[in-house]
């Protein structure tokens, strides 16, 4: 397994957390940024995560920004990703189950640290479940309008 992360400049503490339960677990990291307090754009950290899940160089991607939100949106763009900006343990839970969500997208500023760990070993643990899922899945990556 194999994690590309990504992270402006509000979300580099938390990526740098995240980054550490992810090697403990054995989990092989590419660090696309943002690692200083400099302002780094969400879209263009997105979009190298994104890009590297889209070509197949990651396996997941994993960004952080200050809600998750921006970092989402401009993830979604790229086909054959499937990014979710969760709050919640069972939404995280869900969005592996029967979305089979590849990225996850985290907020610094809305989640405590303890939180986000929650979240990305749920993600982390969670096995999409296929079988009538996985057409409506097909459906979500067959539409580029
Ligand atoms: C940066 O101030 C902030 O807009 C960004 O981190 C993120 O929350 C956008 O979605």
């Amino acid at each position: 397994m194999k994690f590309a992360l990504g992270a402006d400049h509000a979300g580099v503490e938390l990526k740098s957390r995240l980054g550490e339960l992810l090697r403990a677990r054995g989990i092989e990291i590419v660090d696309f940024g943002a690692d200083g307090s400099a302002p780094a754009d969400y879209p263009d950290k997105a979009a190298a995560v994104a890009r590297a899940v889209a070509a197949g160089e990651a396996d997941r991607g994993l960004l952080v920004c200050g809600t998750g939100v921006g970092m989402a949106m401009s993830a979604n763009r790229f086909a054959g990703v499937r990014a979710v900006n969760p709050s919640d343990s069972f939404t995280t839970r869900m969005s592996r189950a029967h979305n089979d969500a590849n990225v996850l997208a985290l907020g610094a500023r809305a989640l405590g640290p303890g939180q986000a760990c929650e979240l990305l070993e749920v993600f982390l643990d969670t096995p999409f479940d296929g079988a009538r899922h996985a057409g409506r899945v097909a459906k979500i990556d067959s539409v580029v309008e």
